[in-house]
């Protein structure tokens, strides 16, 4: 594993956990952290598990990109900027497209380039307590790098993702379960527990049908429906294929003998490959 100085990453069976490590500056993104990003992420994909959490430590989960460090020291230095810039786009790029599900764990301060991360992630369990912002417009810019892709996916309504984008006004994490950004909120003494119990259950289920049902997902989400059906149906029969069959031979065999109700249960995996 790397020396990392930024972030810390856990790995315990089928779920690693990467924690922004900043906490005395709000875990605010610096280039090096971005940096360190790149490389955690491979890290953790290599290591074959099925569910990334993505936390902060002490009371903020991201306070946004590092204004000092990525914007402000670096701009009389383009190729500097840019480099620094860059490695946030690569590691953020490959979280959207990441082969495991990936939890934000947002614990406190999320701002910005914080609620992208939380925008590019399957699924958000916050604390009811942490407050959010997209500040940008505070310091003079528009929510940038992506950030505006991710408040247009996340904010389903054009009023709310333009009131918040206008105004910087701040949100907490119920508000922000209502406003699209968060699966649910839960008082900050559970949210490890919660978000724990979320994972667990995860990985109870296969590995390919989570990896497929994240893909499928993203590509329906611009077809129009002739499209999407024809599309469902082709990675039906990858996911199948791919899994020897498994729905079939074990997943509905076994409810043909009654040993589970699917709707309330997953089937028991017999192989830790499918
Ligand atoms: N960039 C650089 N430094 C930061 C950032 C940041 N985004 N966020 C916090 N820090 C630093 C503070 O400057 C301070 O540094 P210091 O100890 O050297 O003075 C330290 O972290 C602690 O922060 P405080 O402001 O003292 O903590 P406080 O609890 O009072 O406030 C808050 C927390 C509200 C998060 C405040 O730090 C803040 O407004 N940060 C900026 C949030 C923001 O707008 N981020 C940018 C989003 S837009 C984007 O990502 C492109």
């Amino acid at each position: 594993m790397n020396d990392y100085k930024n972030i810390i990453i856990d790995i315990a069976e089928d779920v690693a956990t990467i924690t922004f490590n900043r906490p005395e500056k709000k875990n605010c993104m610096s280039p090096d952290l971005h940096a360190e990003m790149c490389d955690a992420l491979n890290e953790v994909r290599d290591a074959g598990i099925k569910v990334l959490i993505l936390t902060g430590a002490g009371n903020a989960f991201i306070g946004g990109m590092d204004l000092e460090k990525c914007f402000l020291d670096n701009w009389d230095e383009p190729e500097k900027f840019v480099e620094g810039v860059e490695y946030s786009f690569v590691w953020m790029k490959h979280l959207k497209t990441f082969p495991a599900v990936t939890i934000a764990k947002v614990n406190g301060w999320c701002f910005g380039g914080g609620m992208e991360v939380v925008g590019l992630c399957d699924i958000a369990i916050v604390a009811e307590e942490s407050t959010w912002g997209l500040s940008e417009v505070n310091f003079g810019i528009f929510p940038g790098g992506g950030t505006t892709w991710t408040v247009a996916r996340n904010m389903p309504s054009r009023k709310q993702a333009l009131y918040y984008s206008l105004t910087a006004d701040t949100f907490n994490g119920e508000e922000a379960v209502k406003l699209g950004w968060a699966s649910k909120a839960v008082p900050l003494a559970e949210l490890d527990a919660v978000t724990q119990e979320v994972a667990n259950g995860l990985v109870k289920k296969g590995r390919i049908v989570l990896q497929k049902t994240k893909e499928v997902y993203e590509r329906v989400f611009d077809m129009d429906f002739p499209e999407a059906v024809d599309y469902e149906i082709a990675k039906l029969y990858e996911l199948s294929r791919l899994t020897n069959d498994d729905w079939i031979r074990t997943a509905l065999k076994s409810f043909k003998k009654r040993e589970f109700k699917p709707g309330l249960e997953e089937y028991k995996l017999t192989r830790n490959d499918v």
